[in-house]
């Protein structure tokens, strides 16, 4: 046989060969000659481990374990001072600086707090959201939730605001999960901005009887 012909010969088989490899979808089983990589011995999902102490197959992090992507600053993370002795009075400049100036943060604020804090207080943090009509025409009005618009909000802290997203409080569930650290600040920085816009406002609660 030429050289030439063993090329020929060789190109042909290992395209057979080579197309063989596309896969075509079969009923049969696959062909497995070595199994051990495919029967691991695992955990499902949810399943109790009598391996731990606690039977929780899904392990919590470690006490402590601050995610790579979290912002080491303890500040920044808890809304306290250094020291821990009092809240945050202003948003940290490295989080404004971090969103590339006031405008920006204030912007990404508005476009957090529409979305994950409207619902419930309003567009215009005065308290008389979706959810909130909804929870009175009910007859759920026990847990409306405050307007900002009121002095003891207004003279909240930053920190306490950033806090109270982060863990929630009373009836309002904690947002710790759902919005990363920075955005929660930036929703921080568009509550002030609501309360500057209405100032003048009335410092009484508005509730959807007295609403114009
Ligand atoms: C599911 C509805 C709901 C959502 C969503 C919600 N809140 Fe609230 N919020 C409430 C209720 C209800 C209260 C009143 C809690 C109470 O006093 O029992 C409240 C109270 C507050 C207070 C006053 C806390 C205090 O000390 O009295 C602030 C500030 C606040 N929310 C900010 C926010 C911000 C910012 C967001 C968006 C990240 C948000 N909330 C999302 C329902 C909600």
């Amino acid at each position: 046989m030429s050289w030439r012909t063993t090329l020929v010969l060789l190109a042909a088989s290992a395209a057979v060969a080579l197309s063989g490899c596309r896969g075509e979808p079969t009923p049969e089983a696959p062909v497995v000659p070595i199994r051990n990589m495919y029967t691991q011995p695992r955990y499902e999902v949810q399943a109790r481990s009598d391996f731990f102490p606690d039977h929780r197959t899904m392990r919590p992090p470690v006490p402590d374990t601050v995610a790579q992507e979290s912002d080491p600053s303890l500040p920044v993370v808890t809304g306290r001072t250094e020291d821990d002795s009092a809240w945050l009075l202003t948003v940290p400049q490295k989080v404004v600086q971090g969103f590339g100036g006031w405008k920006a943060t204030l912007e990404r604020g508005q476009d957090r707090f529409n979305i994950y804090c409207a619902p419930c207080h309003g567009n215009s943090g005065d308290g008389l959201g979706l959810v909130a009509r909804r929870a009175a025409a009910l007859g759920a009005g026990a847990i409306l939730p405050p307007t900002f618009h009121q002095d003891r909000i207004r003279h909240m802290p930053d920190g306490q605001i950033f806090a109270t997203i982060t863990h929630g409080i009373r009836n309002m569930p904690a947002y710790g999960f759902n919005i990363p650290v920075h955005d929660r600040w930036a929703i921080v920085s568009y509550v002030r901005a609501l309360q500057l816009s209405q100032a003048s406002r009335e410092a009484t609660p508005v509730s959807p009887e007295n609403k114009p």
